[in-house]
């Protein structure tokens, strides 16, 4: 049976520009070219988990806009149950503005509906909560929101994963309630300097490109090493990490070999322009672990 993952998280239109030269403070310079990309690490992550094969509910929010419109008819188009995504009034649908420029990206996101996403709507859900076997969250929904999803998911024992992206100091109640916490070595740095959270070390999976991924086994540090490609565009390499563990971790593989799996479906996710394009299926990532084994 597939695993079922519920996202709570953004949903955003990503406008892309790619450029030679990043642009200094008060510079004008003239780029190449432009594509808008549905994105936002919520959706992002929703969609990765359901190429890999996964049942996948999104919860969200979007504004009564041609943006929010084209994002949630995206995500059906891939097979991902959109009845918890709402539509909401007088405000906007959130957009990501993404300057690309040598394979790297500076990101500036616009939350709009995305901030509008309650506790109060998150209790709505509460069953399709309690039915998931994993719970994915990102830190571009409000924080009491992200709260009030692990709070329902401990009351019936769902795990959750929690994706500290982009990242702001987290209370130790929260954290407790957070099975797997997945940031970038930059994030991780950030939490663990942080006096105010307090980070359990079997918690931490840390993502650091294609050096690979830290993460603790009975206190001892392991490294699961990642897979070097050719890159295009990183925007949604986290993401596709993330619903690739969802994804795997749900249907019950153990934590290295998920990892490993997740690496892989990361790395093929940057050969291609735009945070969702690249984003494989479980097909593709297979035979690119099988092609890599076979290098070795
Ligand atoms: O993680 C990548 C995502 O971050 C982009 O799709 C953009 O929308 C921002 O939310």
């Amino acid at each position: 049976e597939r695993p079922a993952v519920t996202v709570v998280g953004s949903i955003n239109m990503d406008l892309t520009v790619s450029t030679g030269q990043m642009p200094n403070q008060g510079e004008t310079v003239i780029g190449e070219e432009f594509a808008t990309f549905p994105g936002g690490k919520g959706a992002n992550q929703a969609v990765a988990a359901a190429r890999l094969g996964a049942n996948v509910n999104m919860v969200g929010a979007i504004g009564d806009d041609v943006f929010g419109e084209s994002l949630q008819n995206k995500l059906e188009q891939e097979n991902i149950h959109t009845t918890a995504i709402h539509k909401l009034k007088d405000i906007a649908t959130g957009t990501a503005t993404i300057i690309l420029s040598e394979g790297d990206n500076r990101i500036i996101v616009a939350p709009g509906a995305n901030a509008r996403l309650t506790p109060e709507i998150i209790r709505q859900h509460e069953r399709m909560i309690q039915q998931s076997d994993i719970i994915l969250l990102q830190l571009e929904v409000p924080l009491d929101t992200v709260q009030a999803v692990i709070t329902i998911a401990q009351q019936y024992e769902v795990p959750v994963i929690l994706n500290p992206a982009p990242y702001q100091s987290l209370p130790d109640a929260l954290l407790s309630g957070v099975d797997y916490l997945t940031p970038n070595e930059m994030e991780a740095k950030a939490m663990l300097e942080d006096p105010n959270s307090h980070v359990t070390k079997e918690q931490l999976i840390v993502t650091n490109g294609e050096k690979g991924v830290l993460a603790y086994k009975d206190g001892v540090e392991q490294v699961i090493p990642g897979f070097p490609v050719d890159v295009l565009d990183t925007t949604g390499a986290g993401d596709t990490f993330n619903g690739a563990l969802a994804t795997q971790l749900a249907s019950g593989m153990p934590l290295e070999e998920a990892v490993y799996y997740a690496n892989a479906a990361a790395a093929l996710s940057i050969m291609k322009l735009g945070a969702q394009s690249g984003m494989p299926s479980a097909e593709e990532v297979n035979t690119f672990i099988e092609e890599r084994s076979d290098r070795t």
